[in-house]
């Protein structure tokens, strides 16, 4: 069972260019991202190989906006600390950052330059994706899910005005992981401990 994840970064800035001591502040929230990006990918000793990434940065426009797709079946290199993973992600930008085309800047990690409407129509479009939203109707686990799982969910910044109507659009459904507002690390905490309990989920791979 594939677990796709979407995050939307609006703050990061796309060159990758800022400095790891300060991922808060400079970095645009680059400190949640990597957390986000950590816990969908590590357990207590082991690595989940079937859960994938989306990370859109859209803190400018095309040509300059980037997509980072993080695949568990490759991945490497990814240790379960925040600094570590933020250097990973900030490496890649920067790789990326005056190449037109996609490149896999570490085995498992593909960074490339995007139009932010159509990666994200093209994520939203796949079957059983849902965006995670706080105000909406609560998130039903599937009983099954041959066809994987999958979630759009934001940064601390919630969806720009024309990401939502882009949304909307689209008719994908909303849902809430609960009363409380989480960070979006949380909310990808919750996801996989949902799915977890999906017959049929893979388990985590020990390392
Ligand atoms: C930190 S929240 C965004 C800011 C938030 N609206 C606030 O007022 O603080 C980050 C993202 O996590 C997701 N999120 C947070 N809490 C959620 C919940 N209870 N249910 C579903 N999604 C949630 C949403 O996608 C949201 O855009």
């Amino acid at each position: 069972m594939i677990r796709r994840i979407l995050l939307l970064a609006h703050r990061v800035p796309v060159s990758g260019e800022f400095s790891l001591n300060d991922l808060a502040g400079a970095g645009g929230r680059m400190d949640e991202v990597a957390r986000a990006v950590s816990t969908a990918f590590t357990v207590s000793n082991g690595l989940r190989r079937d859960t994938e990434l989306t990370i859109l940065f859209v803190a400018e426009p095309p040509p300059r906006a980037r997509r980072i797709r993080l695949r568990g079946s490759g991945l490497r290199y990814l240790n379960p600390d925040e600094r570590s993973t933020a250097a990973l992600l900030k490496n890649a930008l920067v790789r990326s950052s005056t190449l037109p085309r996609d490149i896999e800047a570490s085995p498992g990690l593909v960074v490339g330059p995007i139009d932010p409407a159509a990666a994200l129509t093209e994520f939203a479009r796949q079957e059983t994706t849902v965006w995670l939203t706080e105000e909406s109707a609560p998130y039903v686990t599937p009983a099954s899910a041959t066809a994987g799982v999958g979630a759009i969910l934001s940064d601390p910044q919630d969806p720009a005005p024309e990401e939502a109507a882009l949304l909307e659009r689209l008719g994908v459904p909303r849902a809430s992981l609960g009363p409380v507002r989480l960070r979006a690390s949380q909310c990808v905490d919750v996801l996989q401990n949902r799915w977890d309990s999906i017959p049929g989920a893979g388990l985590p791979e020990r390392t």
